[in-house]
């Protein structure tokens, strides 16, 4: 999973065990917290196993989370493109195996290879795609519509075909979706249990098993 990130495009073995073994170890339980938003960042980061979520909090407390992200993605690199403060708090929703590379060696490694750049700037593109889909989203889709694109999204990164359908272990709790939806837990917990209803779906603990991929196509769009 880890040498499909960006970061190790077009790299031979040889090359890639050089870059897994100049890289730090980082291990955390669902719940630790890596780094928070405003805090300085000198490291990005490679999910070797488990879930890491990013998340923003407002100035009155409430939560909203940018991404879910898991094995083979990177995060972490943008307070290194352009130095600053981190622009979320990383923390693990399952147990976690991170690869860590410092700014500077980052900056040395990209410098002689153009490939890995692009492949980076490509995951930069592809984030700011899915950014722009979301804030659409936001203004021009209902909760339920989004609700049913963000598990269908879960699916493509964490589903796996079972007996009923896709199960998608998620490891998130229905505050933490109402969270990635934008929208309240009772308003969400709505369109799941409509879902449910319809047969779309069944809910599970922190999973959920897609049964009309199709539908919830339709609804999500
Ligand atoms: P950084 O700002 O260093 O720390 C937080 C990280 O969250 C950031 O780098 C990105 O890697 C990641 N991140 C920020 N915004 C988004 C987003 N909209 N979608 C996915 N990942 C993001």
């Amino acid at each position: 999973m880890v040498r499909n990130a960006p970061l190790f495009a077009g790299l031979d073995d040889e090359a890639a065990s050089a870059l897994l073994g100049s890289m730090s170890r980082t291990r955390l339980e669902r719940g630790d917290v890596l780094f928070r938003e405003g805090d300085q960042g000198d490291r990005l980061y490679v999910i070797g196993e488990g879930k890491i979520k990013l998340g923003r909090t407002s100035k009155d407390g409430r939560e909203n989370l940018l991404a879910i992200q898991g094995p083979g993605e990177l995060f972490g690199e943008l307070s290194l493109f352009d130095p600053g403060p981190r622009t979320a708090t990383a923390s693990a929703i399952a147990e976690t195996q991170l690869l860590g590379l410092g700014h500077e060696d980052l900056n040395d490694y990209l410098a002689g290879r153009p490939a890995v750049a692009t492949a980076m700037l490509a995951a930069l593109a592809r984030r700011l795609r899915r950014t722009n889909d979301i804030l659409a989203d936001l203004v021009f889709t209902d909760v339920p519509g989004r609700v049913a694109k963000a598990l269908l999204d879960l699916s493509t990164r964490f589903g796996r075909r079972s007996e009923d359908g896709v199960l998608v272990a998620h490891d998130l709790t229905q505050e933490e979706l109402a969270q990635l939806v934008g929208a309240s837990r009772e308003t969400v917990n709505k369109a799941l249990a409509d879902f449910a209803t319809r047969g779309w779906l069944k809910l599970e603990a922190r999973a959920v098993t897609l049964i009309d991929v199709e539908r919830l196509q339709r609804r999500a769009r």
